[in-house]
């Protein structure tokens, strides 16, 4: 079947991503975020943080989901986040500030593929709209580097556009080729994201599906590590 098992290249470089990403981080909680609302709140919903817990995400973009995690740790936990956009870290921290949460909140400015964490540090690690950013060889790479920083007892959720099933759909092919045509706007690409995360050593406790703009899939996978 065409497009079975193909995942589109990244042409852009993470310098490209970074550029991209800052001259948009202004406007970025008003346009993309509000089309992937749904599948964030739904991502955050089946993380389920508790008090006390200690928790990551991984590009915070305008911190939107952050915030809620700060929240959901309470003031004996802590909550963790990396972005590579220097402008997002900046815009992410004034949002945790403005909410009085920054006693909570640590934020590092930095990359997802090797990161400043030690091991065995994280109840949960949160993904939202990031992992099918990263290049197909880099997908296993930051998998296994979220592995590292879990607890073993710990979870990891994803949310990301998603390829698995719908291989023939026209929507997806048709954004596939606006990513290829404009990688600064369409910067995300469908992933096999459940496939992805079983390969690098996780079990899938729990998935969801949502389909945003009436047309994207979107997954949402929880998984642990084995
Ligand atoms: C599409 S945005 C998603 C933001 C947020 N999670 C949300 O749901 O709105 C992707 C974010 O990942 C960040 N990012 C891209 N590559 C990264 C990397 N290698 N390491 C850390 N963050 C990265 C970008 O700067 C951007 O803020």
């Amino acid at each position: 079947m065409r497009g079975q098992k193909e995942v589109l290249q990244v042409p852009a470089t993470l310098e490209d991503i970074k550029k991209s990403y800052g001259k948009i981080s202004r406007v970025y909680a008003t346009l993309e975020g509000r089309f992937e609302k749904g599948a964030r709140r739904k991502g955050l919903e089946l993380l389920a943080v508790k008090d006390g817990e200690v928790v990551l995400e991984i590009g915070i973009g305008t911190g939107f989901s952050l915030k809620e995690i700060a929240s959901s740790v309470g003031e004996h936990g802590k909550a963790h986040g990396i972005d590579i956009t220097p402008e997002m870290v900046k815009i992410s921290k004034q949002r945790i500030e403005e909410a009085g949460l920054s006693d909570r909140v640590e934020l590092y400015e930095g990359d997802a593929r090797e990161m400043p964490y030690e091991d065995d540090k994280f109840d949960a690690v949160y993904m939202a709209a990031t992992l099918e950013l990263f290049d197909t060889p880099d997908i296993p790479r930051v998998l296994h580097e979220i592995k590292r920083v879990l607890k073993p007892e710990g979870r990891f959720v994803a949310v990301s556009l998603s390829k698995e099933g719908r291989e023939g759909s026209r929507s997806l092919r048709f954004y596939e080729r606006l990513h290829q045509r404009f990688p600064q706007y369409a910067s995300c690409r469908p992933i096999y994201v459940e496939q992805s995360i079983r390969d690098a050593g996780y079990e899938i406790l729990q998935q969801d599906e949502l389909v945003i703009g009436s047309l994207l899939p979107m997954k949402i996978v929880v998984a642990a590590p084995i």
